[in-house]
């Protein structure tokens, strides 16, 4: 049994202030839910979700370095985020990849350093548009997976989250049909079965994101092979995101 992951990708939102309080608001507000709650922020605002949210809600960061120490001015080390607290982070979103031009090869370093401090990587995989239009999206989501996870060995299931996020569906409005989900995260089940087993393939949590929303999130929720999501823009919210959490 998988337990669902609703993962709130804060991206470059709100001050550690603002953000203090909101954790305050949730920790008050936070329902029985058998859904597991996870928010991914800022680095500055770690030491706020350490002091407020502990363990009763898990966080972590978007980025990691590749290195584990050093002369990397900017760069913040697995080490510093274990040190914090930290559960989860992502690895690989398509905003570095585009933006800041993240390899898959680099993606997989990350990775690598994040298990290396018992921290879970969320890696995230998906296509572009034209990408889609063309139909090469499974084979191309497959192949970023396997350079994503290139020398990279997770100990257990639950020490590896996938998050599939196409391109097209961030940010715009335009959500996955919960089929197209479901077809890609099969796919995605069974390429994890090849590379590390049937046992570990079942556990691992695969989440959907790209315009998850109150309104569309039970019905992707719903399918056998999403256990979850990775949401922007309504994480932000607190209302939105109490009502994931329960969807
Ligand atoms: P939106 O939910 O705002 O589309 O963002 C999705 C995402 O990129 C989460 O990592």
């Amino acid at each position: 049994m998988r337990r669902r992951l609703v993962a709130g990708n804060w991206k470059m939102h709100k001050t550690p202030s603002e953000a203090r309080a909101w954790f305050q608001n949730l920790l008050e507000r936070l329902p029985q839910t058998e859904a597991e709650a996870a928010l991914l922020l800022p680095f500055t605002h770690l030491p706020y979700a350490a002091q407020v949210l502990g363990d009763r809600v898990a966080y972590g960061a978007q980025d990691v370095s590749a290195h584990r120490e050093g002369a990397y001015t900017g760069e913040v080390s697995a080490r510093m985020l274990a040190d914090l607290g930290c559960l989860y982070t992502i690895v690989g979103h398509s905003e570095r990849r585009s933006y800041h031009g993240e390899t898959d090869a680099l993606v997989a370093q990350k990775a690598q350093r994040l298990l290396e401090q018992a921290i879970v990587p969320i890696l995230c995989v998906g296509e572009p548009l034209e990408v889609r239009e063309a139909g090469e999206h499974v084979a191309y989501t497959l192949r970023q997976l396997e350079g994503s996870l290139n020398g990279v060995n997770p100990p257990a299931a639950s020490s590896l989250v996938i998050a599939y996020e196409p391109v097209w569906a961030i940010g715009t409005g335009k959500t996955a049909t919960p089929e197209d989900a479901e077809a890609m995260h099969k796919a995605i089940r069974s390429w994890l079965e090849g590379r590390y087993g049937r046992g570990f393939a079942e556990g691992v949590r695969i989440l959907y994101g790209g315009s998850v929303r109150p309104d569309n999130a039970s019905a992707l929720f719903a399918q056998p092979n999403v256990d979850g999501g990775l949401v922007g823009g309504a994480s932000l919210k607190l209302e939105d995101y109490l009502q994931l959490l329960t969807a």
